[in-house]
């Protein structure tokens, strides 16, 4: 899985991703988190994740402390759910967080959210009892080598 900036090139693609309508009230549309992203650069920065040549999932990281990766957004088209590429979408961004120096990933997850708190609980992710703007708070310890289980 390969993260890619949001470019003039990709950006309508980016935007057509989509998730299951039992899905909407989980992540926001693509098309706010690029506004969003705008409104607030260099501090969030929209990626498009691609599986080979396939753009499948977008995801908003944030950057408030040197040490923390906030994973603002997250998600995996709905016609490429279920595949493993959440998961892989997940080491992706552990890796990139690992490179630039970071001991830690952070997320918000809304509780009725039971697929992506499985998807996090089980890549490592742990619920802190934080409670954000009524989501979950969920954080992830990183090893420092990409190399250890869990993350491949
Ligand atoms: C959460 C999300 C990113 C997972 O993406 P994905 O590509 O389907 O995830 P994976 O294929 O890697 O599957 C991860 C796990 O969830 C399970 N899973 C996936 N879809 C499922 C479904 N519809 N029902 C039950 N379990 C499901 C998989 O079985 C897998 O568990 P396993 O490793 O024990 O087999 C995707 O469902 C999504 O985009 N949801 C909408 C947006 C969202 O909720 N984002 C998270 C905001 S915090």
């Amino acid at each position: 899985m390969r993260l890619a900036p949001v470019t003039e090139d990709n950006y309508r693609a980016v935007i057509g991703l989509e998730v299951h309508e039992d899905q909407r009230t989980f992540v926001a549309t693509n098309l706010k988190s690029i506004a969003d992203a705008w409104v607030h650069r260099p501090k969030l920065q929209p990626l498009a994740l691609y599986h080979g040549e396939d753009l499948v999932g977008f995801t908003l990281l944030e950057r408030d402390s040197p040490d923390v990766l906030h994973i603002a957004r997250f998600m995996i088209d709905r016609r490429a759910q279920g595949r493993g590429l959440g998961r892989k979408g997940l080491a992706a961004i552990a890796e990139l967080a690992r490179a630039e120096g970071r001991s830690e990933l952070a997320l918000g997850v809304v509780p009725a959210n039971a697929v992506a708190r499985g998807l996090y609980a089980a890549f490592g992710f742990t619920e802190t009892g934080e409670v954000d703007g009524g989501e979950l708070v969920m954080r992830h310890r990183l090893a420092p080598s990409a190399h250890l289980a869990g993350d491949l």
